[in-house]
């Protein structure tokens, strides 16, 4: 008996031959009569998808394997990005899903596994904090009142571009919660306090020309 193990062991051992722990969860169905263009990660000849599936589920920078049935060549791709595939009627594409585990969520969003179309790479959902949107928590959200500020709670100051650079200048300030932003002048004063816990000063543009107070907005767009 222990002879046997030994033996099955010594032939796992040998031949490498790697138990297939991938769940079918793990990537999106095939992309049929199309390859992934660009450098390979690695090439290899394997007996079906699943055993190529398993060697792109091993290393971290795999996000896709175009597959060709008829030869088994298993091709390990760094790009999962449809737009950067040809027509090829040999290939299919599977694409490995994003799960927390990759720590998709950006700027503080929480992660959620959540099961999501065959056909979707994302396996999850970020919940956001407030002032950010997108699937990843990339995209600042946030409001303003025109010719309104706070000015008397000074968090920082900078000289930006745009309200978007005011805003992004905000939130990568430890203490900050909102801005007076005076367009005339490309700048940007932080406050610690918001409009709603402070009242807003509502003709502030009498002094600042251009002025607005921008403020983050916990609501996304569905
Ligand atoms: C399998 O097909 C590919 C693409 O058509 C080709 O480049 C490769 O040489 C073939 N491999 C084998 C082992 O037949
Ligand atoms: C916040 O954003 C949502 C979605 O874009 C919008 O409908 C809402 O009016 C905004 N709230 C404020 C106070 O600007």
């Amino acid at each position: 008996m222990s002879m046997l193990v030994f033996i099955l062991l010594s032939v796992v051992y040998f031949f490498q031959v790697t138990p297939i722990i991938v769940k079918q969860e793990a990537f999106t169905l095939p992309t049929i009569g199309y390859r992934l263009t660009g450098t390979h990660l690695k090439t290899k000849q394997t007996q079906s998808t699943f055993f190529c599936a398993n060697e792109c589920v091993r290393m971290d920078e795999c996000l896709a394997y175009n597959y060709k049935h008829e030869n088994g060549t298993c091709q390990l791709m760094p790009t999962a990005d449809l737009s950067k595939a040809e027509p090829d009627d040999e290939f299919q594409i599977i694409r490995k899903k994003i799960t927390c585990i990759d720590q998709p969520c950006m700027h503080g969003g929480t992660c959620h596994d959540e099961p999501t179309s065959v056909n979707d790479v994302r396996g999850y959902k970020c919940t956001c904090p407030c002032g950010r949107c997108g699937p990843n928590c990339n995209k600042l959200h946030f409001g303003q009142v025109e010719n309104a500020c706070i000015y008397l709670f000074n968090a920082g100051y900078q000289k930006v571009k745009s309200q978007q650079e005011c805003m992004s200048f905000c939130w990568d300030t430890q203490g900050c919660r909102s801005a007076d932003y005076i367009n005339s002048q490309g700048a940007c004063w932080l406050n610690s306090v918001t409009g709603d816990e402070e009242p807003l000063t509502m003709d502030c543009d009498k002094w600042y020309p251009g002025v607005a107070y921008l403020f983050f907005n916990c609501t996304c767009d569905a």
